[in-house]
């Protein structure tokens, strides 16, 4: 089996940040989302994997390489516009030829990983398997009906306005090589892209097997910035924290599951867990709290954080208010100014959000 990661995309509701960074590449846990899913197709026993990339190429392909960190060989996929994932299926024809596949957005997060649903496909049946998990906003997904017994698939729609069932196609996707004609005989749905959502459908209209399976752990589709949070605290609670090699100084404590990186200096600050601080870190008179996440060569002074995801190389200062449910990206200067008149002062990217209170 050959696995497929799509990994291009505009990413337009994490911009800023996206405008300068791909979507897959912000980190939960200071790892990239996209490096959780490269892990769990490896761990399935899969390691020819195709990249789906688009405008940020360079940068997946700089944090990614040749696959050899994750014991994986990456062959990259240009997509000249995100024209869909069916479209993205197309384009990989080459390096999949007719081998099985599992297609896996960027994007998206799976807790528990996905072997025992590849082994699940590997013995089955099914000429394709879709996992499916139940939300509260079907609307925003592609949605599936089973039959009565649940276990075929019986129909399926992109972003219904009307959904007929909770449940929401979870974006990883187990195909044989009947897809192929599938993604052939479909047309650009009304938002302009090959739908994988309408190539299923295509199968099932051709009489194939399309098996579903509930997902019973957590998921997330990473796209936005409580989703991105959310993930965060996740991956913290499940992540095996350890410490490296860093001195707390008798000053300053750690409390639970905390990760400190290299070289990171503690001077006078609490860092409570599960949080991660990166390397090259200095935190004086910090308070981190749970659920944060600090990327490496970050600089905190006077200032506390909680349930937070801050890239690498910011800066944070003389705050007289705690810092929450924020995501603040590479190389930001967050300061308290006695410069007079006393005043906000901003300098910000388009489309970015910022709440004083
Ligand atoms: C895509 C799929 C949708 C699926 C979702 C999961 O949506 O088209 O069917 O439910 O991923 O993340 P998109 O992220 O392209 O809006």
């Amino acid at each position: 089996m050959k696995g497929l990661i799509l990994s291009g995309g505009k990413g337009t509701r994490l911009r800023p940040l996206t405008y300068t960074s791909a979507k897959q590449l912000v980190p939960v846990a200071n790892k990239p989302v996209l490096f959780f899913g490269i892990e769990s197709i490896v761990a399935a026993g899969i390691t020819e994997i195709g990249i789906i990339v688009g405008d940020t190429k360079d940068e997946i392909r700089a944090a990614v390489g040749d696959g050899s960190q994750f014991g994986a060989r990456c062959t990259y996929i240009e997509q000249e516009a995100p024209l869909g994932l069916a479209h993205a299926v197309k384009i990989a024809k080459d390096f999949l030829q007719d081998d099985p596949f599992v297609m896996y957005l960027g994007d998206n997060l799976i807790a528990g990983g996905i072997r025992s649903l590849v082994d699940e496909f590997r013995e089955s049946t099914a000429n394709a398997q879709i996992l499916l998990a139940e939300v509260a906003n079907p609307q925003q997904f592609g949605v599936a009906e089973l039959s009565a017994d649940g276990t075929m698939v019986k129909k399926l729609e992109e972003k219904p306005p009307q959904p007929k069932t909770n449940l929401a196609l979870v974006g990883v996707y187990m195909f044989d090589k009947t897809i192929w004609e599938s993604v052939e005989r479909i047309e650009p749905s009304a938002r302009g892209e090959l739908e994988i959502t309408d190539a299923i459908q295509d199968l099932i209209d051709r009489g194939l097997e399309v098996h579903p399976h509930k997902v019973r752990g957590w998921w997330k589709d990473t796209g936005k910035l409580a989703d991105m949070l959310e993930a965060n605290r996740i991956m913290l609670d499940s992540a095996d924290l350890h410490r490296q090699h860093s001195e707390v100084g008798t000053h300053s404590r750690i409390e639970g599951r905390v990760q400190l990186g290299e070289n990171v200096t503690l001077v006078n600050s609490l860092v409570r867990g599960p949080s991660v601080i990166g390397d090259d870190v200095r935190l004086e008179n910090v308070f981190v709290g749970p659920y944060s996440s600090i990327g490496n060569r970050c600089v905190l002074s006077s200032c506390e954080i909680e349930n937070s995801i801050i890239l690498a190389d910011s800066e944070i200062a003389d705050l007289p208010a705690r810092v929450d449910g924020s995501l603040v990206g590479r190389g930001v200067k967050i300061r308290r100014s006695d410069a007079k008149p006393k005043a906000y002062r901003f300098m910000l990217g388009d489309n970015s959000e910022v709440s004083v209170g």
